[in-house]
């Protein structure tokens, strides 16, 4: 009998129940016996022994379904080694569920915190594979991760729905999208949406370059401009300060609820008119995930369950090009994967005339 733990952790995404699917109907499949271990809220689970004893049945009618049966929870690892509120060694904890329970391995589905308490635990000697999950698509060593491309398209509805309404007033719109320090949900929204100017982290905006943007627009007859603005845009001078300066320099600003905001006041006031802003903030971690979701969380959910049973512990399953490959956890861990400024889909951007607020 092969005893075998899932969890999810972090922030959620549309196809987490989807690899959840995957991996277990490839477990049930792959084994002659075997029973999973479902455990609560990610890592949470793991240390404090909350967890369900799964059946096939449970991972039945999963494909479609956004969220994750078993929940989630975030761990930051900067606090992993940090004692828990009683006074427990956190990792020894989930060491010690692992070890009780006689698990043989244990599947992750996280993001970049996530993959590094991975990679702990499996330096620490357990059996560990992970798949890559976040609507951020920031991990390195995959071409795409899991409920990226779900996010994509919510992320760009916003964009098309405010489309007819800032045609009709004439007015200049930003939409904030998710993606943490990374652009790459903002980058393919952006320009699925056919957004005027892409602000994103990797490319510092200088604000005057923006309003030359929309200025040209204007001269171009186009009475109104969308801006996709990534929640981790930051201006070019704000990139050239120190960590300890701009923390310095955030006590003395203007507060802005999100970064949008803000750059929705530098143009008002050099505009004279209103900006608006729309945030489809955690909409775009919602609902069902998109059918290309769906084939890329059963490849890998399948895949870390092959790995699983090959025995290929300390790895994550990544797609490259078109293929499921397996990439060492430490590898992986602390290694973010951001929008390169000089990639073709930036060049091919600036190409149809979309400005990156940099020029
Ligand atoms: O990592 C996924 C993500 O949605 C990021 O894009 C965003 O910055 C963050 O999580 C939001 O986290 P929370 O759900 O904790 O507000």
């Amino acid at each position: 009998m092969k005893k075998i733990g899932m969890l999810t952790s972090g922030g959620d995404c549309q196809s987490l129940n989807a690899t959840l699917r995957g991996a277990a109907k490839a477990l049930y499949r792959v084994f002659d016996e075997v029973q999973i271990y479902g455990f609560e809220e990610g890592y949470r689970g793991l240390m404090y022994k909350d967890y369900r004893l799964m059946k096939p049945e449970d991972f039945s009618g999963l494909l479609t379904v956004g969220g994750t049966i078993l929940g989630t929870s975030r761990t930051p690892f900067k606090q992993i080694r940090q004692p828990d509120e009683y006074g427990n060694d956190k990792v020894e904890l989930m060491k010690q569920t692992y070890k009780r329970l006689g698990l043989d391995a244990l599947i992750v589905l996280g993001g970049n915190g996530s993959q590094k308490t991975a990679n702990l635990l499996s330096t620490e000697g357990l059996n560990v594979v992970s798949v890559p999950k976040t609507i951020d698509n920031d991990l390195w060593g995959t071409d795409v991760t899991f409920g990226f491309h779900s996010a994509i398209n919510i992320a760009t509805n916003a964009i098309d729905c405010i489309h007819t309404t800032a045609a009709s007033h004439g007015r200049v719109f930003i939409v904030e999208v998710m993606g943490h320090k990374a652009g790459h949900l903002t980058l393919y929204a952006g320009i699925a949406g056919g957004a005027d100017i892409i602000l994103i982290p990797e490319i510092p905006y200088d604000i005057e370059s923006v309003m030359r943007a929309i200025a040209a627009r204007n001269k171009g007859g186009k009475n109104f401009t969308i801006i996709a603005a990534a929640e981790g845009a930051v201006s070019k001078e704000k990139s050239a300060l120190s960590k300890k300066e701009l923390k310095e320099r955030m006590k003395t600003e203007k507060k802005y609820p999100s970064v949008a905001y803000e750059i929705a006041d530098q143009i008002e006031q050099r505009l004279g008119t209103e900006v608006r802003v729309t945030v489809p903030g955690h909409t775009q971690r919602g609902g069902a995930p998109s059918a290309y979701d769906r084939v890329v969380a059963t490849r890998l959910g399948a895949e870390a369950a092959q790995m699983v049973y090959r025995g290929e512990f300390g790895y994550m399953a990544a797609m490259q090009g078109r293929d499921i490959v397996k990439v060492p956890l430490a590898e992986v861990a602390g290694r973010l994967k951001t929008v390169d400024p000089d990639c073709d889909t930036v060049r091919q951007a600036r190409a149809v005339g979309i400005s990156f607020g940099d020029e």
